[in-house]
């Protein structure tokens, strides 16, 4: 799937986020193996510390209908400089996402593409369990 298909998807999602207190609104899409996408915004609470952020919704999304692992993330954010995924939401991608293409972009046709193990080089995950 081309960047711009998921990016679009990003930003329709954005349209949902619910930010009333950071006013920082964020959308994310996930594209699954079979090429379905999952979009997520964010979600705040007025209990601060329960917000979830636009890319672990969106990967929640695909987990909850069945989906096992996605093949690249896009994250739009209306920022000059582009924002990356979060400490925590960049456990989660990788946890289900592996090493894969993240999109970040703005809304004004910039973006950047990076690899997961730029983001989080030498991640913990479930090799170390074994
Ligand atoms: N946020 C995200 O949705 N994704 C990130 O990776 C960074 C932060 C949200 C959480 C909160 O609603 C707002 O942005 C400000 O932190």
């Amino acid at each position: 799937m081309d960047n711009e298909k998921l990016i679009k998807a990003a930003i329709d999602a954005r349209e949902n986020a619910y930010a009333p207190y950071s006013n920082f609104r964020v959308g994310a899409a996930v594209e699954a193996e079979n090429g379905d996408i999952y979009i997520g915004c964010n979600v705040e609470s007025a209990s601060y510390g329960l917000t979830v952020c636009a890319e672990r919704v969106a990967i929640w999304k695909g987990i909850s209908v069945g989906e096992k692992r996605f093949k690249q993330i896009a994250v739009v954010v209306d920022t000059e400089e582009l924002t990356p995924p979060c400490g925590v939401c960049r456990q989660i991608i990788w946890e289900f996402c592996g090493d894969v293409p993240v999109i970040l972009a703005n809304l004004h046709g910039k973006s950047e593409t990076v690899m997961m193990s730029e983001l989080l080089p030498r991640a913990f995950d479930s090799k170390f369990l074994k």
